[in-house]
């Protein structure tokens, strides 16, 4: 299937592409918001993705134009260390898993598709298929519980251990198929969906990911440099509201009404420029299914510094590394 670039002409109103200015790109994939920025102005783009698999377009557009595109392997977390000293003009993040990666069978991300239970972007660490056959039951429906927002998360984690007794669970159909018997087909959507994607959340930590990325971010934003923000989920929506929010709350944020409620010591290191999400449009959904759960978020980092760590916006949830993974 063909990969179209979610939300392209939001992102680039936002990001407004300069001469001379450079920007991260930290969600590669396919090189849809790549390749219409350089095709803007002659800038430059750090290119990040963690699934080795995006090399060959990644150079294509390299080539292309004129090695105004470096790609660097890596989590986007890691973006401020893989850049060391140096500042950008923006971020553009736009979060979940790309077509390409649904669309291949041995990538083990989709229920419609036999293959494999994998769904690690990087290709690297533990799997799916370990996930679902060494966690302990209540981690698993606590992770389908949040990551899912499964009503029978319990349900479907007893299932899963009941059946793993008798034999690892290796594949996706496999999974697919217990999970209908699970949960039964009560809606036009496969049963398998929300717990595929609690799984594929858990697998690659990508809230983890996504809360540090918005520190990264704002660790390595010039002054004047635009933070974008395209999620797909409410749960990663909710992250990147809520960081904006107390990123840009003033010091004493109290009203005249409320002169005493300081609502947190800094100086907001963003300014949101819109405060509601902005979501794509009817034009955008019509043609592509894909986008209709996608929302934008935006702000313009300040000469202020950094803020401490707000660990309390994750999620309370067992994480990737709180296990023992038997290889
Ligand atoms: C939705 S696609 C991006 C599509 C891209 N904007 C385009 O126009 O082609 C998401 C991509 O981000 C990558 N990705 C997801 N989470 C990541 C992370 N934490 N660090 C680096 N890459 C990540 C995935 O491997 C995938 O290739």
């Amino acid at each position: 299937m063909k990969h179209y670039p979610v939300m392209l002409p939001e992102v680039l109103a936002a990001l407004q592409p300069r001469d001379g200015e450079t920007y991260i790109d930290g969600t590669f994939g396919n090189g849809g918001y790549s390749k219409a920025i350089l095709q803007a102005a002659n800038c430059n783009i750090i290119a990040l993705d963690r699934d080795p698999n995006v090399k060959p377009r990644a150079a294509e557009l390299s080539e292309t134009y004129q090695g105004r595109l470096k790609l660097i392997e890596t989590p986007f977390s890691n973006m401020d260390e893989a850049l060391g000293e140096d500042k950008v003009d923006a971020v553009i993040l736009d979060i979940g898993v790309s077509s390409m990666q649904l669309d291949q069978a041995e990538r083990g991300f989709s229920f419609m598709r036999a293959g494999p239970l994998d769904m690690r972007m990087s290709q690297s660490g533990p799997s799916a298929s370990d996930a679902v056959n060494q966690l302990r039951e209540k981690d698993l429906t606590r992770i389908f519980q949040v990551y899912g927002e499964e009503r029978k998360a319990r349900r479907a984690a007893q299932f899963i251990v009941r059946a793993r007794e008798e034999g690892a669970l290796t594949t996706t159909d496999q999974l697919a198929g217990l999970l209908e018997q699970a949960l039964g087909r009560h809606s036009k959507n496969h049963p398998a969906t929300r717990v595929f994607q609690a799984l594929r959340i858990f697998i690659n930590d990508e809230l983890g990911e996504l809360y540090r990325g918005l520190i990264a971010a704002e660790n390595i934003l010039r002054p004047g440099g635009r933070l974008i923000v395209v999620s797909f989920h409410s749960l990663e929506d909710r992250l990147v509201k809520k960081f904006l929010r107390r990123r840009s709350e003033k010091p004493s944020g109290g009203s005249r009404y409320q002169p005493e409620i300081v609502t947190n010591d800094f100086a907001p290191s963003f300014d949101l420029e819109e405060r509601s999400a902005i979501f794509p449009s009817d034009t955008e959904i019509s043609g592509n299914a894909r986008s209709r759960s996608a929302r934008m978020r935006w702000a313009v980092r300040t000469e202020a510094a950094m803020f401490d760590d707000n660990e309390d916006l994750l999620p309370k949830v067992p994480f990737l590394s709180d296990y023992k993974w038997a290889s």
